[in-house]
């Protein structure tokens, strides 16, 4: 199989060294352009990134180039005609992915994107592969040149909130709910948060992330309205309350969630809803779709962010402790990988059901 070319803009931070690692072993895609800051443009990937992962740097990547996260950089590169990326992972802060992802768009080229900028605007799709791929739809609302558009990823903390709710909303109906986040260092990108701020410390703040909480997900669990020639979505009734914390873990981020169901429903109920739930993607072959999306732990004191983080190369939400709620019904804790199922392999995973369905060949 010919490899599709990719860029990845941000390839020198913390979610795109994630996607350096796992793209330049991937089977569909092929890293041509590195992009990132002018701290970096110029010099070589391997001399650019500060390496944070305990996986060694890509050797194949090491020597590339670092250019700007424009198109004209990969112009300028001098990439043959045939290996010009065609899809573009994003893992840029959300000041420069606005121009920076319009202008690959506009250059025909396919942006699966990682920041926040995109993600609400009306023919934007905002997908989770397991949950709502015909939001893909939305694309042919986009007016950009053929092959271009951009898709989205949602934040770190509605991925594994939207994938444990999926299930229960569509068998029962949730209402309300409640979620307070206990989130990762890495989910502030790198150097991130002070570490004279962080050790020995919580931080009860994270710009902006409570509205993302609040917000992402009735877009994500809402139904898509028209046809292959476009149409809107319809969010889901869902009302949410978030309360986010930055703390001294390193990957994974914990979240207790509460929530009211729109009638009597059983923990046996709960329970079976989650593990029915396989996300629908089996016979695509998808190579970072997890086996199982959603994995109920029933020892008391899971899940933790250091043993369960990385279940199914870190793309699986980890559930335990559903409890009845003395206020709305039912609670739980869930944990998710913030730069793999959060954002890295989220994005390639996306990627990958895009190949899938010809939207870029
Ligand atoms: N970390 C997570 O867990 C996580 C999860 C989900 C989504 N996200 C989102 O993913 C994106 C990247 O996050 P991150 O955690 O990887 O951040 P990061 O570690 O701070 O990396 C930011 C990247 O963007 C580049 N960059 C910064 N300012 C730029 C500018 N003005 N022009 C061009 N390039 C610029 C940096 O290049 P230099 O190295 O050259 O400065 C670096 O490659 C953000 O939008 C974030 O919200 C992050």
């Amino acid at each position: 199989m010919v490899k599709i070319p990719v860029a990845i803009l941000g390839a020198t931070g913390a979610v795109g060294q994630r996607l350096a690692l796992i793209l330049a072993e991937h089977p569909w895609f092929e890293p041509v352009y590195l992009g990132a800051s002018e701290r970096s443009e110029g010099r070589p990937y391997g001399d650019a990134a500060r390496w944070i992962l305990p996986d060694e740097l890509p050797a194949r990547l090491a020597g590339l180039r670092v250019g700007s996260v424009y198109p004209e950089g990969a112009r300028e590169a001098g990439l043959a005609g045939g290996a010009f990326p065609r899809l573009a992972f994003s893992a840029l802060d959300a000041a420069a992915a606005a121009p920076a992802e319009e202008a690959w768009a506009q250059a025909g080229v396919l942006v699966v994107s990682n920041a926040s900028v995109n993600r609400m605007r009306t023919d934007v799709p905002l997908v989770i592969p397991e949950i709502n791929p015909g939001h893909l739809s939305l694309l042919a609302q986009q007016s950009y040149p053929r092959g271009g558009g951009i898709v989205t990823n949602p934040n770190c903390s509605t991925i594994g909130l939207a994938m444990a709710l999926k299930p229960l909303h569509d068998s029962f109906g949730i209402e309300a709910c409640s979620v307070t986040t206990l989130q990762a260092a890495s989910g502030a990108g790198y150097p991130g948060v002070p570490s004279l701020d962080i050790l020995d410390n919580a931080i009860p703040f994270i710009g902006g992330e409570e509205a993302k909480l609040e917000s992402e997900p009735a877009k994500i669990l809402g139904s898509y309205q028209g046809d292959d020639k476009g149409g809107s979505i319809r969010e889901a009734g869902l009302s949410i309350s978030a309360a986010c914390h930055r703390v001294a873990v390193r990957d994974g981020h914990l979240e207790a969630v509460a929530l009211r169901c729109a009638r009597v429903v059983s923990r046996d109920e709960i329970l079976a809803a989650w593990a029915a739930f396989d996300g629908g993607l089996g016979a695509l072959g998808l190579p970072w779709a997890p086996l199982r999306p959603l994995v109920y732990i029933e020892a008391e004191d899971r899940p933790q962010p250091r043993l369960d983080r990385e279940r199914e190369r870190g793309m699986a939400v980890s559930l335990g402790r559903l409890r009845p709620c003395p206020v709305l019904g039912w609670k739980f804790e869930l944990l998710s990988h913030n730069t793999l199922r959060g954002a890295a392999g989220g994005t390639v995973l996306l990627a990958e059901l895009c190949a899938a369905r010809g939207i870029v060949a």
